[in-house]
Protein backbone atom coordinates (compact mmCIF):
# COMPACT_ATOMS: atom_id res chain seq x y z
CA UNK A 1 0.00 0.00 0.00
CA UNK A 2 2.39 2.40 -0.88
CA UNK A 3 1.79 5.79 -2.77
CA UNK A 4 3.91 7.68 -4.40
CA UNK A 5 3.60 11.40 -4.99
CA UNK A 6 3.63 12.64 -9.18
CA UNK A 7 7.20 13.67 -8.42
CA UNK A 8 8.42 10.23 -7.44
CA UNK A 9 8.48 9.18 -10.99
CA UNK A 10 8.98 11.11 -14.18
CA UNK A 11 7.79 10.14 -17.13
CA UNK A 12 10.72 8.67 -18.44
CA UNK A 13 10.19 5.70 -15.70
CA UNK A 14 6.53 4.33 -16.92
CA UNK A 15 8.54 0.72 -17.08
CA UNK A 16 9.32 1.58 -13.21
CA UNK A 17 5.71 2.39 -12.23
CA UNK A 18 4.52 -0.61 -13.99
CA UNK A 19 7.37 -2.60 -12.25
CA UNK A 20 6.10 -1.05 -8.83
CA UNK A 21 2.44 -2.51 -9.74
CA UNK A 22 3.66 -5.71 -10.58
CA UNK A 23 5.45 -6.18 -7.30
CA UNK A 24 2.57 -4.76 -5.28
CA UNK A 25 0.75 -7.30 -6.34
CA UNK A 26 -1.51 -4.70 -7.75
CA UNK A 27 -4.32 -4.93 -9.88
CA UNK A 28 -3.59 -2.84 -13.04
CA UNK A 29 -5.92 0.13 -13.33
CA UNK A 30 -3.52 1.68 -16.51
CA UNK A 31 -5.03 5.23 -17.87
CA UNK A 32 -3.41 7.63 -20.76
CA UNK A 33 -5.28 10.73 -21.00
CA UNK A 34 -4.75 14.27 -22.11
CA UNK A 35 -8.31 15.53 -22.96
CA UNK A 36 -8.34 17.87 -20.39
CA UNK A 37 -5.29 18.30 -19.66
CA UNK A 38 -3.53 22.08 -20.74
CA UNK A 39 0.39 20.66 -19.99
CA UNK A 40 -0.01 16.71 -19.94
CA UNK A 41 1.95 16.00 -16.44
CA UNK A 42 2.87 11.85 -16.32
CA UNK A 43 2.09 10.81 -12.71
CA UNK A 44 3.00 7.71 -12.12
CA UNK A 45 0.89 5.80 -8.47
CA UNK A 46 0.50 2.33 -7.07
CA UNK A 47 -2.04 3.07 -4.49
CA UNK A 48 -3.19 0.01 -2.55
CA UNK A 49 -4.78 -3.12 -4.88
CA UNK A 50 -4.84 -0.43 -7.61
CA UNK A 51 -1.96 1.15 -10.03
CA UNK A 52 -2.49 3.94 -11.73
CA UNK A 53 0.53 4.61 -14.42
CA UNK A 54 -0.12 7.56 -17.01
CA UNK A 55 -1.44 10.88 -17.66
CA UNK A 56 -4.46 11.57 -15.17
CA UNK A 57 -6.67 14.22 -17.23
CA UNK A 58 -10.64 14.26 -17.60
CA UNK A 59 -12.62 14.65 -14.96
CA UNK A 60 -13.79 11.23 -15.26
CA UNK A 61 -10.42 10.01 -14.98
CA UNK A 62 -9.94 11.36 -11.54
CA UNK A 63 -13.17 10.60 -10.52
CA UNK A 64 -12.46 6.56 -11.28
CA UNK A 65 -8.97 6.65 -9.80
CA UNK A 66 -9.66 8.08 -7.25
CA UNK A 67 -12.91 6.26 -6.01
CA UNK A 68 -10.93 3.07 -6.89
CA UNK A 69 -8.03 4.18 -5.35
CA UNK A 70 -9.69 5.07 -2.02
CA UNK A 71 -12.03 2.36 -1.83
CA UNK A 72 -9.29 -0.44 -2.38
CA UNK A 73 -7.00 1.66 0.13
CA UNK A 74 -9.17 2.00 3.29
CA UNK A 75 -9.11 4.93 5.76
CA UNK A 76 -5.31 5.15 5.18
CA UNK A 77 -5.47 5.32 1.33
CA UNK A 78 -8.36 7.76 1.43
CA UNK A 79 -6.14 10.14 3.90
CA UNK A 80 -3.25 9.49 1.57
CA UNK A 81 -5.44 10.85 -1.52
CA UNK A 82 -6.73 13.54 0.59
CA UNK A 83 -3.05 14.75 0.76
CA UNK A 84 -2.26 13.88 -3.23
CA UNK A 85 -5.08 15.64 -4.59
CA UNK A 86 -4.17 18.59 -2.98
CA UNK A 87 -0.69 18.33 -4.65
CA UNK A 88 -2.28 17.50 -7.40
CA UNK A 89 -4.10 20.65 -7.95
CA UNK A 90 -1.72 22.71 -6.54
CA UNK A 91 0.54 21.88 -9.72
CA UNK A 92 -2.45 22.15 -11.54
CA UNK A 93 -2.86 25.08 -10.55
CA UNK A 94 0.80 26.64 -11.62
CA UNK A 95 0.71 25.34 -15.04
CA UNK A 96 -0.43 28.09 -17.14
CA UNK A 97 -3.97 26.61 -19.82
CA UNK A 98 -2.95 27.72 -23.45
CA UNK A 99 -4.97 30.33 -24.61
CA UNK A 100 -7.99 29.24 -27.17
CA UNK A 101 -9.00 32.00 -29.62
CA UNK A 102 -11.78 34.58 -28.45
CA UNK A 103 -11.48 33.11 -24.74
CA UNK A 104 -10.25 34.68 -21.74
CA UNK A 105 -7.24 32.90 -20.00
CA UNK A 106 -9.53 33.19 -16.65
CA UNK A 107 -12.53 31.97 -17.88
CA UNK A 108 -10.65 29.40 -19.67
CA UNK A 109 -8.55 28.29 -16.78
CA UNK A 110 -11.35 28.68 -14.31
CA UNK A 111 -13.96 26.14 -16.12
CA UNK A 112 -10.67 23.58 -16.62
CA UNK A 113 -9.98 23.73 -12.98
CA UNK A 114 -13.39 23.86 -11.65
CA UNK A 115 -14.17 19.90 -11.87
CA UNK A 116 -10.80 18.83 -10.42
CA UNK A 117 -11.03 21.37 -7.59
CA UNK A 118 -14.63 19.83 -6.86
CA UNK A 119 -12.90 16.42 -6.51
CA UNK A 120 -9.97 17.78 -4.55
CA UNK A 121 -12.69 19.10 -2.40
CA UNK A 122 -14.62 15.76 -2.27
CA UNK A 123 -11.14 13.85 -1.90
CA UNK A 124 -10.29 16.23 1.43
CA UNK A 125 -13.56 15.48 2.48
CA UNK A 126 -13.08 11.98 2.02
CA UNK A 127 -9.85 12.11 3.84
CA UNK A 128 -11.07 14.18 6.92
CA UNK A 129 -13.91 11.30 7.44
CA UNK A 130 -11.25 8.38 6.90
CA UNK A 131 -8.65 10.29 9.53
CA UNK A 132 -11.97 10.57 11.76
CA UNK A 133 -12.70 7.12 11.94
CA UNK A 134 -12.23 5.87 14.82
CA UNK A 135 -8.59 4.01 15.33
CA UNK A 136 -7.60 0.07 15.51
CA UNK A 137 -9.58 -1.82 18.24
CA UNK A 138 -7.95 -0.45 21.63
CA UNK A 139 -10.75 -2.38 23.71
CA UNK A 140 -10.73 -6.29 24.49
CA UNK A 141 -12.84 -8.61 26.25
CA UNK A 142 -10.55 -11.20 26.65
CA UNK A 143 -12.00 -15.10 27.78
CA UNK A 144 -8.53 -16.84 29.49
CA UNK A 145 -10.53 -20.19 29.67
CA UNK A 146 -10.71 -22.31 32.82
CA UNK A 147 -8.75 -24.08 35.01
CA UNK A 148 -4.91 -23.60 34.26
CA UNK A 149 -3.22 -21.39 32.35
CA UNK A 150 -2.63 -23.13 29.18
CA UNK A 151 -6.39 -23.58 28.38
CA UNK A 152 -5.94 -19.76 27.24
CA UNK A 153 -6.08 -19.24 23.70
CA UNK A 154 -3.25 -18.28 21.05
CA UNK A 155 -4.88 -15.06 20.85
CA UNK A 156 -5.97 -14.19 24.25
CA UNK A 157 -1.81 -14.36 25.23
CA UNK A 158 -1.54 -11.92 22.03
CA UNK A 159 -4.30 -9.91 23.54
CA UNK A 160 -2.56 -9.74 26.83
CA UNK A 161 0.76 -9.42 25.49
CA UNK A 162 0.11 -6.52 23.97
CA UNK A 163 -2.28 -4.65 25.92
CA UNK A 164 -0.91 -1.17 27.88
CA UNK A 165 -4.00 -1.13 30.89
CA UNK A 166 -5.38 -4.60 32.29
CA UNK A 167 -8.35 -5.44 34.04
CA UNK A 168 -8.19 -8.82 35.78
CA UNK A 169 -9.14 -10.39 39.16
CA UNK A 170 -6.35 -11.71 41.54
CA UNK A 171 -6.21 -14.78 40.27
CA UNK A 172 -6.08 -13.99 36.57
CA UNK A 173 -3.54 -11.71 37.36
CA UNK A 174 -1.54 -14.74 39.34
CA UNK A 175 -2.18 -17.08 35.96
CA UNK A 176 -0.37 -15.18 33.88
CA UNK A 177 1.81 -13.15 35.80
CA UNK A 178 4.74 -14.34 33.31
CA UNK A 179 2.75 -12.21 30.03
CA UNK A 180 1.67 -9.74 32.36
CA UNK A 181 4.98 -8.34 33.90
CA UNK A 182 5.40 -4.99 33.68
CA UNK A 183 2.08 -4.07 32.44
CA UNK A 184 -0.26 -1.92 34.60
CA UNK A 185 -3.07 -4.54 35.83
CA UNK A 186 -5.56 -2.92 37.76
CA UNK A 187 -7.82 -5.85 39.99
CA UNK A 188 -9.75 -3.19 42.10
CA UNK A 189 -13.03 -3.59 39.63
CA UNK A 190 -14.92 -6.80 39.58
CA UNK A 191 -18.84 -7.92 39.84
CA UNK A 192 -19.69 -4.63 38.54
CA UNK A 193 -22.57 -5.98 36.80
CA UNK A 194 -25.27 -5.70 39.01
CA UNK A 195 -28.07 -3.16 38.72
CA UNK A 196 -26.00 -1.94 35.24
CA UNK A 197 -28.73 0.10 33.21
CA UNK A 198 -31.09 1.15 36.73
CA UNK A 199 -30.99 4.23 38.66
CA UNK A 200 -29.98 3.73 41.90
CA UNK A 201 -32.34 6.31 43.15
CA UNK A 202 -35.52 4.53 41.69
CA UNK A 203 -34.66 1.14 43.85
CA UNK A 204 -34.71 1.14 48.33
CA UNK A 205 -32.85 0.61 51.70
CA UNK A 206 -30.70 -2.07 51.46
CA UNK A 207 -30.86 -2.42 47.85
CA UNK A 208 -30.59 1.34 46.97
CA UNK A 209 -27.02 1.78 49.12
CA UNK A 210 -25.95 -1.80 47.24
CA UNK A 211 -26.58 0.08 43.72
CA UNK A 212 -24.61 3.34 44.62
CA UNK A 213 -22.08 1.90 45.74
CA UNK A 214 -21.33 -0.70 43.05
CA UNK A 215 -22.45 2.03 40.78
CA UNK A 216 -20.10 4.20 42.05
CA UNK A 217 -16.75 1.87 41.58
CA UNK A 218 -18.63 1.28 37.88
CA UNK A 219 -18.05 5.27 37.00
CA UNK A 220 -14.47 5.16 37.89
CA UNK A 221 -13.81 1.85 35.94
CA UNK A 222 -15.74 3.48 32.94
CA UNK A 223 -13.63 6.25 33.08
CA UNK A 224 -10.14 4.48 33.57
CA UNK A 225 -11.05 3.24 30.26
CA UNK A 226 -11.84 6.01 27.87
CA UNK A 227 -9.04 7.66 29.28
CA UNK A 228 -7.00 5.32 28.66
CA UNK A 229 -8.52 4.33 25.35
CA UNK A 230 -8.27 8.61 24.62
CA UNK A 231 -4.08 8.19 25.24
CA UNK A 232 -4.12 5.56 22.49
CA UNK A 233 -3.54 2.88 25.17
CA UNK A 234 -4.70 -0.63 24.34
CA UNK A 235 -7.01 -1.88 27.21
CA UNK A 236 -8.05 -5.73 27.89
CA UNK A 237 -10.38 -6.80 30.24
CA UNK A 238 -9.88 -10.33 30.93
CA UNK A 239 -12.34 -12.77 32.11
CA UNK A 240 -12.32 -16.52 33.30
CA UNK A 241 -13.59 -19.02 30.62
CA UNK A 242 -15.47 -17.54 27.54
CA UNK A 243 -16.68 -13.75 29.06
CA UNK A 244 -19.85 -14.47 27.55
CA UNK A 245 -21.24 -17.56 29.26
CA UNK A 246 -22.40 -16.13 32.61
CA UNK A 247 -19.65 -13.43 32.27
CA UNK A 248 -19.58 -10.66 34.34
CA UNK A 249 -18.23 -8.36 32.00
CA UNK A 250 -21.06 -8.43 29.24
CA UNK A 251 -22.25 -5.15 30.16
CA UNK A 252 -19.19 -3.59 29.07
CA UNK A 253 -20.14 -4.15 25.27
CA UNK A 254 -23.18 -2.01 25.57
CA UNK A 255 -21.54 0.49 27.68
CA UNK A 256 -18.51 0.46 25.16
CA UNK A 257 -20.11 0.14 21.75
CA UNK A 258 -18.41 3.67 20.31
CA UNK A 259 -15.59 1.78 21.41
CA UNK A 260 -15.97 -1.00 18.90
CA UNK A 261 -14.92 -3.47 21.46
CA UNK A 262 -13.54 -7.05 20.23
CA UNK A 263 -14.14 -10.19 22.24
CA UNK A 264 -12.03 -12.76 22.10
CA UNK A 265 -13.26 -16.04 22.74
CA UNK A 266 -12.36 -18.30 25.41
CA UNK A 267 -12.87 -22.24 26.83
CA UNK A 268 -15.31 -22.58 29.07
CA UNK A 269 -15.48 -24.34 32.23
CA UNK A 270 -18.41 -26.09 30.46
CA UNK A 271 -16.17 -27.33 27.51
CA UNK A 272 -13.40 -28.71 30.10
CA UNK A 273 -16.27 -30.19 32.29
CA UNK A 274 -17.55 -32.43 28.98
CA UNK A 275 -14.01 -33.21 28.81
CA UNK A 276 -13.79 -34.08 32.24
CA UNK A 277 -16.98 -35.98 32.00
CA UNK A 278 -15.83 -37.75 28.75
CA UNK A 279 -19.05 -37.99 27.10
CA UNK A 280 -20.82 -36.08 24.50
CA UNK A 281 -23.30 -34.45 25.97
CA UNK A 282 -25.28 -33.89 22.92
CA UNK A 283 -25.86 -37.72 22.52
CA UNK A 284 -27.87 -40.02 24.28
CA UNK A 285 -30.80 -42.53 23.27
CA UNK A 286 -33.74 -39.86 23.17
CA UNK A 287 -32.27 -36.54 23.71
CA UNK A 288 -29.89 -33.80 21.51
CA UNK A 289 -30.38 -30.65 23.32
CA UNK A 290 -28.40 -29.13 25.65
CA UNK A 291 -29.54 -26.62 28.22
CA UNK A 292 -26.96 -24.19 30.11
CA UNK A 293 -28.68 -22.82 33.13
CA UNK A 294 -28.29 -21.92 36.54
CA UNK A 295 -30.30 -20.45 39.42
CA UNK A 296 -34.06 -18.95 38.95
CA UNK A 297 -33.54 -15.36 39.69
CA UNK A 298 -36.51 -13.36 40.04
CA UNK A 299 -37.79 -12.38 37.23
CA UNK A 300 -36.53 -14.85 35.08
CA UNK A 301 -39.91 -16.88 32.98
CA UNK A 302 -36.92 -20.14 32.13
CA UNK A 303 -37.46 -21.78 35.36
CA UNK A 304 -35.14 -25.18 35.79
CA UNK A 305 -38.99 -27.04 36.43
CA UNK A 306 -39.96 -25.42 32.97
CA UNK A 307 -36.75 -26.01 30.87
CA UNK A 308 -36.58 -29.67 32.65
CA UNK A 309 -39.87 -30.47 30.64
CA UNK A 310 -38.13 -32.19 27.59
CA UNK A 311 -35.90 -33.76 30.10
CA UNK A 312 -32.51 -32.64 28.03
CA UNK A 313 -29.49 -32.96 29.08
CA UNK A 314 -28.64 -29.75 31.32
CA UNK A 315 -26.07 -28.02 32.74
CA UNK A 316 -26.31 -26.14 35.28
CA UNK A 317 -23.59 -22.66 36.64
CA UNK A 318 -23.87 -22.81 40.10
CA UNK A 319 -22.79 -19.29 41.32
CA UNK A 320 -23.14 -20.14 44.80
CA UNK A 321 -26.40 -21.00 45.03
CA UNK A 322 -27.51 -24.01 47.23
CA UNK A 323 -26.95 -27.42 45.71
CA UNK A 324 -30.20 -28.90 47.64
CA UNK A 325 -32.08 -26.38 45.92
CA UNK A 326 -31.32 -27.29 42.72
CA UNK A 327 -31.49 -30.36 42.86
CA UNK A 328 -34.53 -30.50 44.43
CA UNK A 329 -36.13 -28.49 41.53
CA UNK A 330 -34.68 -30.92 39.17
CA UNK A 331 -36.28 -33.76 40.54
CA UNK A 332 -40.10 -32.11 39.59
CA UNK A 333 -40.06 -33.40 35.97
CA UNK A 334 -36.51 -35.83 35.68
CA UNK A 335 -36.96 -39.16 37.43
CA UNK A 336 -34.81 -40.29 40.57
CA UNK A 337 -32.83 -42.54 38.59
CA UNK A 338 -31.78 -40.07 35.92
CA UNK A 339 -27.55 -39.61 35.97
CA UNK A 340 -26.46 -36.39 37.55
CA UNK A 341 -22.74 -35.41 37.57
CA UNK A 342 -20.85 -32.51 39.59
CA UNK A 343 -18.08 -31.32 37.94
CA UNK A 344 -15.53 -29.66 40.30
CA UNK A 345 -12.82 -27.11 39.14
CA UNK A 346 -12.84 -28.15 35.80
CA UNK A 347 -9.72 -27.77 33.64
CA UNK A 348 -7.40 -27.90 36.88
CA UNK A 349 -4.84 -30.65 36.47
CA UNK A 350 -4.32 -31.18 39.48
CA UNK A 351 -7.96 -30.98 41.44
CA UNK A 352 -10.70 -31.22 38.93
CA UNK A 353 -12.80 -34.21 40.19
CA UNK A 354 -16.27 -35.70 39.38
CA UNK A 355 -18.92 -37.09 41.47
CA UNK A 356 -21.29 -39.57 40.04
CA UNK A 357 -24.81 -40.11 40.92
CA UNK A 358 -28.26 -39.75 40.61
CA UNK A 359 -31.41 -37.55 41.34
CA UNK A 360 -31.87 -39.77 43.85
CA UNK A 361 -28.38 -40.33 45.53
CA UNK A 362 -26.52 -36.98 44.96
CA UNK A 363 -28.05 -35.19 48.21
CA UNK A 364 -26.18 -38.08 50.19
CA UNK A 365 -23.56 -37.94 48.34
CA UNK A 366 -22.56 -33.93 48.27
CA UNK A 367 -22.71 -32.04 51.05
CA UNK A 368 -23.17 -28.30 50.15
CA UNK A 369 -19.62 -27.38 52.72
CA UNK A 370 -17.70 -29.69 50.23
CA UNK A 371 -18.61 -27.61 47.01
CA UNK A 372 -16.33 -25.15 45.62
CA UNK A 373 -17.32 -21.54 43.75
CA UNK A 374 -16.27 -23.52 40.86
CA UNK A 375 -18.55 -26.43 39.95
CA UNK A 376 -21.12 -27.76 37.78
CA UNK A 377 -24.37 -29.68 37.82
CA UNK A 378 -24.85 -31.72 34.38
CA UNK A 379 -28.08 -34.11 34.55
CA UNK A 380 -29.05 -36.29 31.59
CA UNK A 381 -29.13 -39.60 30.18
CA UNK A 382 -26.09 -39.08 28.05
CA UNK A 383 -24.20 -39.65 31.05
CA UNK A 384 -25.04 -43.33 30.83
CA UNK A 385 -25.14 -43.49 27.01
CA UNK A 386 -23.40 -46.25 25.37
CA UNK A 387 -23.11 -46.33 21.64
CA UNK A 388 -22.90 -49.81 21.81
CA UNK A 389 -25.76 -51.83 22.99
CA UNK A 390 -25.53 -53.93 25.65
CA UNK A 391 -22.52 -52.66 27.41
C1 LIG B 1 -19.82 -16.30 36.60
S1 LIG B 1 -19.84 -17.90 35.95
C2 LIG B 1 -18.58 -17.76 34.79
C3 LIG B 1 -18.56 -18.82 33.77
C4 LIG B 1 -17.47 -18.60 32.74
N1 LIG B 1 -17.76 -17.47 31.94
C5 LIG B 1 -17.25 -19.81 31.86
O1 LIG B 1 -17.42 -19.72 30.64
O2 LIG B 1 -16.85 -20.84 32.40
C6 LIG B 1 -19.12 -18.78 37.27
C7 LIG B 1 -19.67 -20.19 37.38
O3 LIG B 1 -19.12 -20.97 36.34
C8 LIG B 1 -18.82 -22.26 36.82
N2 LIG B 1 -17.36 -22.46 36.72
C9 LIG B 1 -16.43 -21.54 36.46
N3 LIG B 1 -15.21 -22.10 36.40
C10 LIG B 1 -15.38 -23.40 36.64
C11 LIG B 1 -14.50 -24.51 36.69
N4 LIG B 1 -13.19 -24.39 36.47
N5 LIG B 1 -15.03 -25.73 36.96
C12 LIG B 1 -16.34 -25.89 37.14
N6 LIG B 1 -17.22 -24.88 37.09
C13 LIG B 1 -16.75 -23.66 36.85
C14 LIG B 1 -19.31 -22.33 38.24
O4 LIG B 1 -20.62 -22.83 38.24
C15 LIG B 1 -19.27 -20.88 38.64
O5 LIG B 1 -20.16 -20.67 39.71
Amino acid sequence: MTFFPPTALTAAQPAVGQRLANESGAVGLCHRSDRMTPRPTPTHAVTGRFADVGVWGSPFDLFATATLSAWASGACGRARLGLFWAYYVCRFRNTPPRLQKGRSMNILGFSRRLPSLAFVGLALLGATIALAEPAATQLYLVGVGPGDADLATLRAIRVMKQADLIFASDGIREKFAEHLQGKEVLVGYWRLFPFYGKDPASLEGDERQEAERIDAKRKEFIARVRKAVDEKKTVAILDHGDPLIYGPWAWCLEEFEDLKPVVVPGVSSFNAANAALRRGVTTSDHTKAVILSSTDWPGMTDTIEKLSVHRSTMVLFTMRAEFQDFIKKLRINYPPETPVAVVKHAGYADKEGVIRGTLGTITDQVSQGSLPFEYLIYVGDFLKHRHKAGK
